[in-house]
């Protein structure tokens, strides 16, 4: 199944979209929130570190390696290193960003893993690492059989999608918490903060839209040659 349009055209506004998700979500944590730090003496500088390495990582990165197979006009096999490889980075940002967040806690002196969106965070991070690893080992390296590989495609395809999805719902639920502590802390509801937190979640589901659209649609004119190559579900 795949849609009638050309996949590049949504890949540039995914491009575009999540530059501009990556600048909100800094000038949150660094103009409105006072920076990142891994060491400080106010934690909640440690605590930045977590919406921002998620945000790049697991969405941003994570989003652009489910595209390259839509958005870079290469060989098959030189897509599979660029999309294992970037989702290896994703996959290494989201691990610091979570062992920001739980810094943040032990240093603070919060309960660790209390929250729904700590629950769903830690299977989302456990997915997609074991994602991860199962498309290396039956994709890359040593690979599977043939037909492993054939069977295993669409099911990588579907549950690599489901946990982008899940990690997507995660984070808008991460900003809606933290902006509800914020509120009750004292800032205003209708405040400039307010607006540009839950616009930042916004703008990254608009993000994940175009990352999604861009896998259901046609391929560009050198993956159509590419026998075998991926192809969308
Ligand atoms: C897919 C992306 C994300 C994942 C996998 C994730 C995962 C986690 C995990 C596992 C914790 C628990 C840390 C602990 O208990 O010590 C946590 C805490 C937290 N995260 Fe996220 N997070 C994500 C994105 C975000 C974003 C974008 C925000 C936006 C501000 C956010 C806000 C929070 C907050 C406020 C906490 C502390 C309160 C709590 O534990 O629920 N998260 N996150």
């Amino acid at each position: 199944m795949a849609l009638a349009v050309k996949a590049f055209p949504l890949t540039v506004v995914s491009h575009v979209v999540g530059i501009v998700a990556m600048i909100m979500v800094l000038v949150w944590t660094i103009h409105f929130r006072g920076g990142l730090a891994w060491e400080a003496v106010n934690k909640n500088l440690i605590f930045n570190i977590h919406p921002v390495l998620m945000l790049l990582g697991l969405i941003i990165i994570g989003g652009e390696a489910i595209m390259s197979y839509k958005s870079l006009p290469l060989r098959k096999e030189v897509k599979k290193v660029i999309h294992l490889v970037l989702h290896g980075v994703a996959l290494g940002l989201g691990i610091v960003g979570i062992i920001a967040a739980f810094k943040n806690h032990n240093e603070s002196g919060i309960a660790n893993l209390y929250s729904l969106h700590s629950w769903i965070g830690i299977g989302v991070i456990s997915l997609y690492g074991l994602q991860w690893v199962y498309g290396f080992a039956t994709f890359f390296y040593p690979g599977g059989s043939g037909d492993l590989r054939r069977v295993s495609l669409p099911w990588h395809v579907v549950f690599g999608l489901a946990v982008y999805v899940l990690a997507v719902g995660n984070s808008a639920l991460g900003f809606l918490e933290k902006l509800t502590f914020l509120e009750s802390g004292g800032i205003p509801k209708y405040g400039t903060e307010a607006f540009l937190v839950n616009f930042t979640a916004i703008t990254t589901i608009i993000f994940a839209v175009f990352v999604i659209l861009s896998v259901i649609s046609q391929p560009c004119a050198q993956q159509e040659d590419d026998h075998g190559a991926y192809s969308a579900i």
